[in-house]
């Protein structure tokens, strides 16, 4: 059988379950039951499959049809370069997130910022995509899961990061230092359309991932009170948002005092090749090529997020200035003392 005729049956399997992406997916399966790596596909030779290779594909195939992703069989998932183990206890990175890490390398670059929060770190893979990228930065990774705390530094630790610590703790709570960068990418699903998400994503990924409690912005009103004295008064804070969250988002994040550059909210992606610019609250891109517009309206089951970008107090636009509605914060859930791993 030549390896072309074993991809387009693969593919035909997953495409008869409607699995969007049964090109890559099909090629990732290949590869791991195969032991085959980029090169060998391309080479197509003809190969013979042994009867364990092919229960193995088989019960792969079946795994997949059923609505478990290609992370979640084979345990590990690409991003930013790097490869992330993934279980239960962590979401499972995604591509759009890694605009989250450009835009934080790019302040990184102009501002010369060394010390970020990673808010809810997971996986680790924001924090591991921004030092890996960045020089003498450092990085405190927190989670309120001690499972997904351990799985980030495993991660951090497998890709040869250092110059981290991490904390179990609730969001920026119990912390007395203030950071150049906040990153986060929370939990922003509404509770109740949790159970509407694809099977790959609400069996998949842990809830405490993925819920944003009654209106799905409960992790911002936290990070939003908690976050604004962890803050430099010239640093960023920077989010992922749920594609129709950003009214929302804003309004919460200006009442405590922070401004939002007015044009953020259409920041395009990717932003390898942009340049963020901030100056009357506009962003100036760099380059010429045609990006997509990553706040294209998409049905909140893609789970496809925006990115707000948000930066307290000292920009030369006044903030506008509402008062800060500390009753509104979601309901705690302590991990005090905090634990440091
Ligand atoms: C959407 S996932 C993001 C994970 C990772 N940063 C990423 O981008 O793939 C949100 C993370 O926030 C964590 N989390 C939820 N509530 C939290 C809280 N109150 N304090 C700290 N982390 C929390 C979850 O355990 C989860 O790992």
């Amino acid at each position: 059988m030549l390896l072309s005729d074993l991809y387009s049956d693969t593919k035909k399997k997953l495409d008869n379950f409607n699995i969007e992406s049964s090109e890559i997916d099909s090629k990732v399966i290949i590869k791991n039951i195969l032991g085959l790596d980029d090169k060998d596909l391309i080479m197509n030779t003809e190969l013979s499959l042994s009867k364990n290779a092919s229960e193995k594909l088989s019960q792969v195939i079946a795994e997949r049809t059923s609505g478990k992703p290609i992370s979640r069989i084979f345990g590990n998932k690409e991003f930013f370069s790097m490869n992330f183990d993934i279980n239960k206890f962590v979401l499972d990175p995604r591509p759009d997130t890694e605009v989250l890490v450009e835009i934080a390398l790019n302040l990184i670059k102009k501002y010369h910022f060394k010390t970020i929060l990673d808010l809810g770190i997971g996986s680790g893979c924001i924090t591991a995509g921004i030092l890996k990228n960045s020089e003498g930065t450092y990085v405190l990774g927190i989670d309120i899961s001690e499972k997904a705390v351990r799985t980030a530094k495993n991660n951090l630790i497998k890709n040869d990061i250092t110059n981290f610590d991490l904390i179990v703790g609730d969001w920026g709570q119990s912390l007395n230092k203030k950071f150049d960068i906040i990153v986060s990418n929370p939990p922003y699903i509404i509770t109740k359309n949790i159970q509407d998400l694809p099977k790959e994503v609400k069996f998949h990924d842990p809830l405490l991932s993925l819920d944003g409690g009654f209106d799905g912005l409960q992790s911002y009103r936290s990070i939003a009170y908690q976050s604004f004295d962890l803050l430099a008064d010239d640093g960023f804070l920077l989010l992922e948002i749920g594609y129709s969250q950003y009214k929302n988002v804003e309004k919460i994040f200006t009442g405590y005092l922070y401004w939002v550059p007015e044009e953020t909210h259409q920041l395009k992606s990717p932003l390898s090749s942009a340049d963020l610019k901030f100056s009357s609250g506009s962003i100036v891109k760099r380059g010429t090529e045609i990006l997509p517009n990553i706040f294209a309206p998409a049905p909140i089951k893609t789970l496809f997020p925006i990115l707000g970008c948000l930066s307290p107090r000292t920009f030369p636009v006044p903030p506008r200035v509402t008062e800060c509605k500390i009753e509104t914060l979601s309901p705690i859930l302590a991990v005090s003392p905090i634990t440091r791993l």
